[in-house]
């Protein structure tokens, strides 16, 4: 048992270095994430202030309302919502699990430590409130909220509070989406249909709308596709956001030291879900630089010369070889 769980602690720590180093498709914020830590310092995977120390805090009401938000987040600001109907009934812990507490569980320990920070996808400096506005008006698919409200402060307060023990510019081991390897072969959705059939479709359903609660107004399993999902200009459109998350995170009950899914089905899986129907927002505006676009935003114009498909589905190598070879050849 002792051997195995240091052969289990080697691999992960090889997979955070590799993650921290190559970190083949972030948002192009590199330039803002400080030196990488040594492989000994990022060994500890982070952990969440303890709740029940909320109440020692001059904000605690706060703090404690963002985080009921978070958790549940369509009974306030969902279509039936109690405060007002701008997002699609999804709360924001079906995608950043535990209210943002679970280690590579879309969790919010970097968010306090490094934003405002610059990202490709706007072309500016984005503060918390921009951050969780955006995730509004791509993953809830609706409207922003107003950044003077008593909600935003409130989820700021929180997520503030949650990352409080952060240094700036720190990077916490275990800190939002895992990086699953890259294939060798383009993501199938014919392959990921079979593995949703058989993995998935007991709680998410086969039309992928998922499962209301007895209130009719929250999610007891949020939908994956069709109008009440997040829409493709959300982060789980793109397929190494998806991949990542269900590797660590799902089905429920998996963590990313127990995975249940393997690479092959993650990308799979992704590459289904992401073949169906959902919303769409107008991006017009996004990524500026065309050439700041992560490897897997499947919308062109792309500045590597690869179509919109093998952006969206892989094989992603050759991208990440020719984009390394076209920024070795700016250097020289
Ligand atoms: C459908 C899934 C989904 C939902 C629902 C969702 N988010 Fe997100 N969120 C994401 C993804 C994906 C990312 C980007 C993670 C990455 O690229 O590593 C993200 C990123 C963020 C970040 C930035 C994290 C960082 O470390 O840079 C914040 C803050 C955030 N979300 C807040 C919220 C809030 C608040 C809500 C609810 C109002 C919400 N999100 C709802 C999927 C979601
Ligand atoms: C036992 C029920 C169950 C199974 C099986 C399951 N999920 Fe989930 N899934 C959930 C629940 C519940 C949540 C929301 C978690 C929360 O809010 O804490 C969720 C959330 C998600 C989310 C993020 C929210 C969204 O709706 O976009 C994705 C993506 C997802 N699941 C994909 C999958 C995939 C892919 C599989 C199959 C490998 C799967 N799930 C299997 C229950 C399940």
């Amino acid at each position: 048992m002792k051997l195995f769980q240091i052969i289990l602690v080697a691999l992960l720590l090889v997979t955070v270095t590799l993650t921290v180093f190559d970190v083949p498709t972030s948002e192009g914020n590199l330039s803002t994430l400080a030196e990488p830590k040594s492989a000994e310092e990022k060994s500890e995977f982070w952990i969440a202030p303890d709740h029940s120390m909320i109440s020692q805090e001059v904000n605690a009401e706060l703090i404690e309302y963002g985080y009921e938000l978070i958790k549940n987040t369509a009974s306030y600001l969902g279509p039936k919502g109690s405060v007002m109907a701008i997002s699609n009934g999804m709360n924001c812990q079906n995608c950043h699990l535990d209210a943002g507490t679970k280690v590579w569980g879309n969790n919010y320990s970097a968010v306090a430590s490094t934003y405002p920070k610059f990202r490709e996808r706007s072309g500016a400096y984005e503060t918390i409130p921009k951050r969780i506005n955006d995730c509004f008006e791509r993953s809830l698919n609706g409207k922003a909220l107003d950044t003077n409200s008593r909600e935003m402060n409130a989820m700021v307060s929180y997520i503030k509070w949650l990352g409080k023990d952060v240094q700036k510019n720190e990077v916490p081991n275990g800190s939002g989406i895992i990086q699953v390897p890259f294939l060798d072969r383009a993501a199938s959705p014919e392959k990921g249909e079979v593995v949703y059939q058989a993995k998935c479709e007991s709680c998410h359903q086969k039309d992928g709308a998922g499962v209301f609660n007895a209130d009719n107004k929250t999610y007891a399993f949020p939908p994956l596709w069709g109008e009440h999902s997040y829409n493709s200009a959300a982060g789980l459109y793109r397929l190494s956001r998806f991949a990542g998350y269900v590797k660590a995170n799902m089905p429920l009950g998996a963590s990313h030291d127990a995975p249940i899914l393997s690479d092959e089905e993650a990308w799979d899986l992704a590459a289904f879900v992401n073949s169906k129907p959902r919303p769409s927002k107008d991006i017009s505006k996004d990524w500026p630089n065309i050439s700041g676009k992560p490897i897997d935003h499947p919308f062109g114009p792309f500045a590597d010369g690869f179509s919109e498909a093998q952006h969206k589905y892989g094989p992603f190598k050759p991208i990440k070889e020719k984009r390394q070879a076209l920024k070795n050849k700016k250097k020289a």
